[in-house]
C-alpha cells in the first residue's frame, strides 16, 4: 500500500512566485499549487499555505502578482521558498517595482500577470485564490520552466 504523499512527490508542475501587498506590508513566496481553471473567461488558481506571511498579506489584498520561474531562476526559488518574510525581508534582496495596488513585480521575471482576487476558498491547509489575469507580460522565445522536481529539495521557510 502506498501513501498519497509518495505519489505526490513524483508529480511535476511549474513553480511560481506569488507576491502580495496590502498598503503597509508586502511579501512573496514560492508556489507549486497552481492551475489555469477557465479559458473564457480566463481564470487561474493559486494555493497559498495558511502558515505563510505572504498568505496573511494576501487576505488583505485585492490583487496578486504571479511570476512563472524559468530554469535559470533557481536562486529566486531558494530565496522565496526557503526563507520567510517573518524572518527576512526577501524583497530587499531582489529588484522589483510596484505594480497595480502596489503589488511587487519582480524585475527578473519575464513571464507574469497580475490578477484580481475573485474568490478565496479554504482547501485544507492551503487557501485557493481564484484570479482574473490582467497586466500580462510574456518574454521572448520559448521558456524552459523551473519545476517542482527541480526545487523540491528546498527546505520551505514555513513548514507546510
Ligand atoms: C518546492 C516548494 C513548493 C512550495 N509550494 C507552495 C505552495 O504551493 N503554496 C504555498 O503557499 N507555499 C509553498 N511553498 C512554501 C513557501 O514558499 C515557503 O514556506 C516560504 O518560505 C513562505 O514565505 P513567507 O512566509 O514569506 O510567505 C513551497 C515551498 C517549496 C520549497
Amino acid at each position: 500500500v502506498h501513501s498519497f504523499a509518495e505519489l505526490a512527490a513524483l508529480l511535476d508542475y511549474q513553480m511560481l512566485v506569488v507576491t502580495a501587498a496590502d498598503g503597509t506590508e508586502r511579501d512573496g513566496c514560492l508556489v507549486g499549487f497552481s492551475s489555469q481553471s477557465s479559458i473564457d473567461p480566463p481564470r487561474f488558481l493559486v494555493g497559498l499555505s495558511d502558515k505563510n506571511r505572504t498568505t496573511r498579506i494576501a487576505q488583505r489584498s485585492d490583487l496578486l502578482a504571479v511570476h512563472f520561474l524559468t530554469r535559470d531562476q533557481r536562486a529566486l526559488a531558494e530565496l522565496f521558498g526557503g526563507e520567510t518574510g517573518d524572518e527576512r525581508d526577501k524583497l530587499a534582496e531582489v529588484e522589483w517595482s510596484p505594480g497595480p495596488a502596489g503589488v511587487p513585480l519582480l524585475a527578473d521575471c519575464r513571464y507574469r500577470f497580475c490578477g484580481r482576487v475573485l474568490e478565496r476558498v479554504a482547501l485544507g491547509d492551503h487557501i485557493a485564490h481564484l484570479l482574473e489575469p490582467d497586466d500580462v507580460v510574456v518574454g521572448e522565445g520559448r521558456p524552459e520552466w523551473l519545476t517542482f522536481q527541480l526545487t523540491r529539495d528546498i527546505d520551505p521557510g514555513h513548514e507546510a
